[in-house]
């Protein structure tokens, strides 16, 4: 059991308020990421819920338990949280070989050695270290040695397992490996983890939730679905999804109860039922036309709900083509599966899936209409 609650967390360095009314549940069993840009307040937040920082307001729970009251200065030592942390640098201790670093926690335990000797070995196998058993740290790569302070955090069958950029140090394909190892360990220990990065793939693909970050305010917190299909502001659309979501200016007025936008890309009417709880301006107001590029389908030939547009580029890439395309004074890009190719000023024409756009308030910024 582990269900984490923040409550009104601020904290500051000086004067610098990095972390601003944070607000934040996290479930037993929930795979949470934070996510967002450099300097957000990722770092500091894990450093807030181990007890390595004392924020100076709010309150945060461990399974019911107050371990932090700041009105009352009361901080529960790092000790008694019940949690592992692995950090973005993975301090290893340099004069203890792989087994001992991944033992020496379980020995102060006083963990059975027949157990000791089985977390050893499940951990090694998850991380794929097996062979490394006997070396040192120094005799390790970065991301050897990365997985090592995985496995060491893992085999402490923790409660709560916090994780800052654990794989930043891996190359690609190791990195792509160790995200199944990650969603697997999940799975099997049941482990509540709490997961650092500023990698949108990442949090996309392992999390069962993400809370984004923007400037220590938590502007959103969904499913990775949800986050992608529906960016709660513009900033937030703008950050997630690769290639970037596509952005038209447009207008949009609220009649009979429905919205009715006008674009480059033709006009729309919107019912009541996809719009979001946000205030609706009067009259006419400039908003955002917001299309995944992969949403916008290209065809050789004119046919219903299809818009003419022009080949500005072509960007094949082997498994996919990127087209930018412009209609009247708006470009955007469509992604298409496979290799394609069109000429450079090539007619062409799109169909966009209107249950597949968002609309955001262009003043505002916040998203008004969904996508479904
Ligand atoms: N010990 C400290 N003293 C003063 N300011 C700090 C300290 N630690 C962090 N900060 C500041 O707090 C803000 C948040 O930092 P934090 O490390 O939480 O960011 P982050 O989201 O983890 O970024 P990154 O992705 O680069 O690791 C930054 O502006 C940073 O400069
Ligand atoms: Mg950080």
């Amino acid at each position: 059991m582990s269900r984490i609650e923040l409550k009104h967390i601020d904290k500051f360095y000086g004067d610098n308020h990095v972390l601003k009314d944070i607000n934040l549940v996290i479930e037993d069993g929930d795979f949470m990421t934070l996510l967002g840009p450099s300097g957000c307040g990722k770092t500091t937040t894990l450093r807030v819920v181990s007890g390595l920082e004392k924020p100076q307001n709010g309150v945060m729970t461990i399974d019911g338990q107050e371990m932090i009251n700041a009105d009352l200065a009361y901080y529960a030592e790092p000790s008694k949280r019940g949690l592992n942390l692995v950090f973005q640098s993975y301090a290893l201790w340099p004069h203890m070989t792989v087994r001992e670093n991944i033992a020496f926690g379980l020995k102060i335990q006083k963990l059975p050695k027949a157990e000791i000797e089985k977390r050893l070995q499940d951990s090694l196998r998850m991380m794929r270290i097996e062979e490394y058993i006997d070396r040192y740290p120094n005799e390790l790569s970065g991301g050897q040695q990365q997985r090592v302070a995985i496995a060491r955090a893992v085999a402490s069958n923790p409660k709560l397992l916090l994780l800052d950029e654990p794989l930043s140090n891996l190359d690609a394909r190791l990195r792509i490996d160790m995200r199944s190892e990650l969603q697997r360990i999940h799975r099997e220990l049941g482990t509540t983890i709490i997961y650092v990065t500023h990698d949108q793939v990442e949090a996309l693909t392992m999390s069962t939730k993400i809370a984004l970050f923007k400037k220590g305010e938590l502007s959103q917190v969904a499913t990775p679905m949800d986050l992608y299909m529906n960016p709660i502001d513009l900033e937030a659309a703008d950050f997630i999804g690769n290639p970037r979501i596509n952005f038209l200016e447009g207008t949009a007025r609220l009649a009979d109860g429905k919205l009715h936008v006008k674009s480059e890309l033709g006009e729309h009417i919107f019912d009541a039922a996809d719009m979001t709880d946000e205030p609706i301006p009067e009259g006419e107001f400039p908003c955002v036309v917001a299309i995944r590029p992969e949403q916008v389908q290209i065809f050789e030939e004119d046919g219903p709900g299809r818009l003419p547009v022009t080949v500005y580029a072509n960007q094949p890439a082997g498994s996919e083509t990127l087209v930018s395309l412009q209609a009247g004074k708006s470009d955007f890009l469509s992604k298409q599966i496979g290799l394609a190719h069109y000429e450079i000023n090539q007619k062409v024409f799109v169909q966009i899936p209107p249950e597949k756009i968002n609309i955001y308030d262009a003043k505002s910024t916040r998203l008004i209409k969904r996508a479904r």
